[in-house]
């Protein structure tokens, strides 16, 4: 187990070794970060998928990549592993300390452990029931989600055991707002209040630096919509759970070029009244992480003409795509995917070029 975490000294050390670069590394949570990252969620639960998502965490260290993301049940376990496994090589080889990198990881979600069981149903009685990680089937929605402590603090032991790591930098509740298709908003927040007293106590407790949610629709919707999630709110908790010092600190959420609610929708009600989920993240002082900037792959074909004369320049539509995320005001780093070994060549190609200027995302970002 790798013990430490990312602090401001190593970030700031590992962007140093990146000085002749483009780079724009961003100062964000107290540390310096890479304005990419790599996530690891797409992908077969299979030995070659390990061993390409190794490699490639292993190419991104190595190419200037310092923030890593990744969920306890992503490949069923098998991405941590990947992640874990490459960590322990880079660090065994003096190549980089573990205090030079971010690594985020997720719970939330039931996962099998690296492959589907040959009869799930009793995997799931003996695991999961027997074993007391879960009190009954009321704390689970749509057969797969839980938000309540005991499992989450069972999830989060199996996440510091697969990345070998014994500090986690960023733990995020995975897609809280799934609870509300199951419950309503009361009994949702009394579950978030619940999760969040958790995890300042793992924070104590030294397992984790910083918590945060990392999101699918819950910012990119009205706040009338059953599944929004309210930043101040979600803050004002963690506030109640631990004062002004409290570690909710970080979010993630999808924006790319077909999703830019991040920036366009005035969502969020912050000090200086409504903004947009990025301008009140800033106010309230979380950090923001955007995921699938190229939807996933979609993006990386077919971009519209007309799109790819405003962004201009040349390169590949997914190196426009990522471009563009990567170009956007408020946010802070850019998760792309990526377990090739072209893909990882790519992106750290781009982090040789400047940011587009304010002038090209002109017209791409109207807010609403
Ligand atoms: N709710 C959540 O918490 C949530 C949801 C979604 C994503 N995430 C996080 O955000 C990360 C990024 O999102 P994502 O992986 O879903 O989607 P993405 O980054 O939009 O797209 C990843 C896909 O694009 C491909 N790709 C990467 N670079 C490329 C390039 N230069 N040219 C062509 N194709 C390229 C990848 O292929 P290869 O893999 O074959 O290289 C992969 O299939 C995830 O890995 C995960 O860590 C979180």
């Amino acid at each position: 187990m790798l013990a430490g975490r990312a602090t401001a000294e190593g970030t700031r050390r590992f962007a140093g070794r990146f000085a002749g670069l483009v780079q724009d590394f961003r100062a964000a949570a107290g540390l310096t970060l890479s304005p990419l990252g790599i996530g690891t969620y797409l992908g077969e639960p299979d030995t070659a998928t390990d061993e390409a998502y190794a490699a490639t965490v292993r190419g991104a260290v190595a190419g200037g990549i310092n923030v890593i993301d990744t969920a306890v049940n992503y490949r069923f376990q098998r991405s941590e592993r990947s992640v874990g496994r490459a960590l322990g090589a880079l660090v065994e080889a003096g190549h980089v300390a573990r205090d030079e990198i971010l690594i985020a990881t997720k719970g939330g979600y039931i996962t099998f452990d690296g492959a589907v069981p040959e009869d799930p149903a009793s995997w799931f009685a003996r695991t999961l029931v027997e074993s007391g990680i879960l009190a009954g089937p009321e704390e689970v929605v749509d057969g797969s989600h839980c938000l309540a402590p005991r499992f989450l603090q069972a999830m989060l032991q199996a996440s510091l055991a697969n990345l070998s790591i014994e500090t986690v930098d960023i733990y995020y509740l995975h897609n809280p707002e799934s609870q509300l298709t199951a419950v309503e908003r009361p009994e949702f927040l009394s579950r978030m209040r619940r999760a969040f007293e958790m995890l300042e106590e793992q924070v104590t407790a030294g397992r984790v630096a910083v918590y945060g949610t990392a999101t699918w629709n819950g910012y990119r919707v009205e706040p009338a919509d059953r599944f929004y999630l309210c930043l101040a709110e979600l803050v004002g908790l963690a506030r109640q759970i631990a004062g002004p010092d409290h570690h909710f600190r970080a979010l993630q959420m999808p924006y790319n070029l077909a999703m830019t609610e991040a920036y366009g929708l005035r969502n969020q009600e912050g000090s200086a009244g409504w903004g947009s989920t990025l301008e009140v993240a800033r106010d309230l002082g979380l950090t923001v992480f955007a995921s699938a900037p190229l939807l996933q792959g979609r993006l990386a074909r077919n971009l519209p003409a007309a799109l790819r004369a405003v962004l201009g320049g040349g390169g590949s539509d997914a190196r426009l795509a990522a471009q563009f995320a990567r170009s956007t005001p408020g946010i802070d780093v850019v998760l792309v995917g990526m377990k090739s070994a072209e893909h990882l060549a790519e992106t750290l190609d781009l982090l040789r070029e400047p940011p587009l200027s304010a002038a090209k995302l002109q017209g791409l970002l109207q807010p609403s």
